[in-house]
């Protein structure tokens, strides 16, 4: 038993406790202020350079250079809560933040994140509260508060306590008076226009009391008073209620003031014989708690009119005003969020004005890119985390291509379909198109990214398909589309058919982009039979050779010297559409790229270029196909040597392309179909 507690005492960091339990006299404080100033930044302060100190990284996107912030990964977390695919408004609120953290004004307003339903508002507030945490509790974030020591024979100033903790956590250097401030700061050895020292604000009711009291019993030597105070580590945690807040209304009738600015104690009001004695009020609202960090507001817009004034108070003055008593100084960062919803709703409100002329709103959009889509669904779905259920390959994808479909307005250029134009997007290549065409296709948009289908729809029914009993084993991307299709009835978001009718119709282009997906992956299975692929592209290479230099190819059964092989050529080239009329182009080309390799000493192979690769693979595919005999799959009467070399392909299904035994046969036989009514056509 003991070794057990033992074992796990051991985990304990003593250091670490000791230097967050830190406590030490006023004395002391100035020591450390003087070699760290920035122990006394204000909360937007703090916050900048928390973000900051995770790092960043330059990006360059569409010829843009921008700011990554590698805090919004969560490294905390270890990227659970990461924020992904938005890196253009993330910019945009840390530099909002920034100009708050300068003091140019930014800090007088609500930040506002406003977006659609599910776009990651809450998360990226979430991320920035525990970030503050988190931050509080290393060397470089550490902030200090104090509390009241005092003797016996004057605890009746605190009402009988030798220990009155600031309520409001605040900053100790506050004690000294305001108009001192500036030439003590000096003393310090701190320069005036330290960006780090901008201690503003006075001490809240109850302190400013027991101040006045000790300066009364001391005759007015501040010196003796401050020997009453202890300085100690302030770590900020939402879980203890300190320096982080968050406040949800709740139905209209319910709400209270004294819930965002605390409210009088009355056990204590007997003990000192009035309602306004700031020593019997409880300063525990959220603002009051919230103080020195941060306070979220969640669904800001449905607050009751009776907090606005508190609000926005609180925003533009920075101070509050708890009941009874004057204004108090807080310092804290005030954000909000909002969906779309609830905020056109608000939009011709005129009582709503006062706060968006005072809110900065930071629009935080769906994502538009694949590949980024893909990730928030891999945070939940993937086959390590998925016990006794295999997720088929391209699953998660087309689901989050179906997502991204939906937030894409109709491009104005009409040769280029809505599945092309996420392509571009997701940054492939389309011929005829360049990184400006690209451009101005985000710009010409009016407010894509702001409508349509939530990732969270998309969990809610990926999950749906893993736990409805279809399959015991597996889930593919039909079941998950099956499920979408299914969910779009009951939609609560979709309000008229038009919109249902188009969401149907995106599935309808997925599922078939899907079907192209998967008829190259099994024409790459059948076709990737090494040695097959090197004796073909060997063979076109030399009759290459010979055609552009007028020679003869020696034909390797007969012994003879044949022209080259016209037909063997073309059959190849017209795999990646390369035209009668630019054959000789390409097949200089090719030639040309062979003998720039050979001088640099290497040796060319088939997969060193990507387009004969992709030829070559076709071609061999044609050639095989018939020999699969991949058709009689459909029907079911498959004789043994059909039977093997099935086997051999859906082995490289699996090598290859991350399919398991069942997965592999599905897709299979669903491509088989698929030629089988090709062929039928035919
Ligand atoms: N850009 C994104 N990066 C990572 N995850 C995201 C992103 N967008 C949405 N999500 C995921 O979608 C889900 C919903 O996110 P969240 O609750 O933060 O949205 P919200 O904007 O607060 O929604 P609501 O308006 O409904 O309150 C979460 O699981 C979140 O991880
Ligand atoms: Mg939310």
């Amino acid at each position: 038993m003991g070794n057990l507690i033992n074992q796990i005492a051991e985990l304990q960091d003593y250091a670490e406790f000791a230097d967050l339990h830190w406590s030490g006299s006023f004395e002391d404080y100035l020591e450390i202020v003087r070699e760290r100033p920035q122990v006394t930044r204000t909360a937007y302060q703090r916050l900048y350079d928390m973000i900051l100190s995770w790092g960043t990284d330059v990006l360059v996107d569409n010829k843009k250079k921008l700011t990554r912030y590698r805090f919004f990964d969560d490294p905390m977390g270890g990227g659970r809560e990461a924020v992904f695919g938005l890196d253009i408004p993330l910019m945009r609120l840390v530099n909002v933040i920034k100009s708050a953290a300068m003091g140019y004004g930014a800090e007088k307003r609500v930040i506002l994140l406003h977006g659609p339903v599910g776009s990651s508002k809450s998360t990226i507030a979430r991320l920035l509260k525990r970030g503050l945490e988190h931050y509080s509790r290393r060397p470089e974030g550490a902030l200090y508060t104090y509390e009241w020591i005092l003797p016996e024979e004057l605890k009746h100033i605190t009402g009988g306590e030798t220990v009155f903790p600031c309520p409001m956590n605040e900053e100790p250097l506050r004690l000294i008076p305001e108009e001192w401030r500036p030439a003590a700061f000096q003393k310090l050895g701190l320069r005036a226009g330290d960006q780090n020292l901008r201690i503003k604000g006075v001490l809240n009711p109850a302190c400013r009391l027991i101040f006045r009291e000790l300066m009364a019993h001391y005759s007015g030597d501040w010196s003796r008073v401050i020997e009453h105070v202890r300085v100690k580590r302030l770590v900020l945690s939402e879980t203890d209620r300190v320096g982080i807040g968050t406040f949800q209304p709740k139905d209209e009738k319910n709400q209270d003031s004294t819930e965002l600015t605390g409210d009088i104690n009355y056990k204590k009001i007997a003990l000192f014989g009035s309602d306004s004695d700031p020593r019997a009020f409880n300063f525990d609202g959220e603002f009051n708690i919230a103080n020195r960090g941060i306070i979220e507001f969640i669904e800001i817009l449905k607050l009751d009119v009776a907090f606005l004034y508190d609000l926005l108070g609180a925003t533009q003055e920075h101070k509050i005003k708890p009941k009874k008593f004057p204004q108090t100084d807080i310092d804290e960062v005030i954000i909000g969020h909002t969906n779309e919803a609830e905020y056109k709703k608000l939009l011709n409100n005129e009582f709503m004005e006062a706060l968006r002329d005072r809110t900065i709103k930071v629009d935080i959009p769906y994502i538009t890119r694949l590949k980024e889509e893909v990730k928030i669904y891999l945070k939940d779905f993937t086959n390590e985390k998925v016990q006794g259920k295999h997720i088929a390959p391209h699953t998660i994808e087309v689901a989050a291509m179906w997502a991204i479909l939906t937030r894409l307005e109709d491009p104005k250029k009409h040769d280029l379909t809505l599945l092309q134009k996420l392509k571009l997007y997701d940054g492939k290549t389309l011929p005829g198109y360049t990184q400006d065409n690209v451009k101005e296709l985000r710009k010409e948009t009016v407010r894509e990214g702001m409508d349509g289908i939530s990732p969270r729809y998309v969990q809610d029914k990926i999950s749906n398909a893993l736990v409805s009993g279809r399959s015991e084993t597996s889930i593919n991307p039909f079941l998950v589309l099956n499920e979408l299709a299914g969910g779009l009835k009951q939609h609560s978001l979709i309000t008229n058919e038009e919109q249902r009718k188009r969401y149907s119709e995106l599935l309808a282009i997925v599922r078939s982009e899907y079907e192209e997906i998967v008829k190259n992956e099994v024409q790459r299975a059948i076709s990737a039979d090494e040695e097959a692929i090197k004796r073909l592209c060997g063979n076109y290479i030399d009759h290459v050779k010979a055609y552009t230099q007028r020679e003869k190819v020696k034909n390797p059964y007969t012994g003879q010297d044949e022209p080259p092989d016209e037909r063997l050529m073309r059959s190849i080239e017209a795999k990646i559409e390369i035209a009668e009329s630019r054959k000789d182009d390409f097949r200089r080309e090719i030639m040309n790229y062979i003998g720039a390799l050979a001088v640099e000493g290497k040796k060319f192979s088939y997969d060193t270029n990507e387009r004969l690769h992709r030829a070559l693979e076709q071609k061999l595919f044609e050639d095989q196909k018939d020999s699969i005999k991949l058709t009689s799959l459909v029907s079911n009467v498959i004789d043994k040597e059909t039977q093997e070399k099935i086997d051999v392909v859906k082995s490289r299904l699996i090598r290859d392309f991350g399919y398991n035994d069942e997965s592999a046969s599905d897709v299979l036989n669903y491509v088989a179909s698929i030629f089988a009514r090709g062929d039928a056509r035919k």
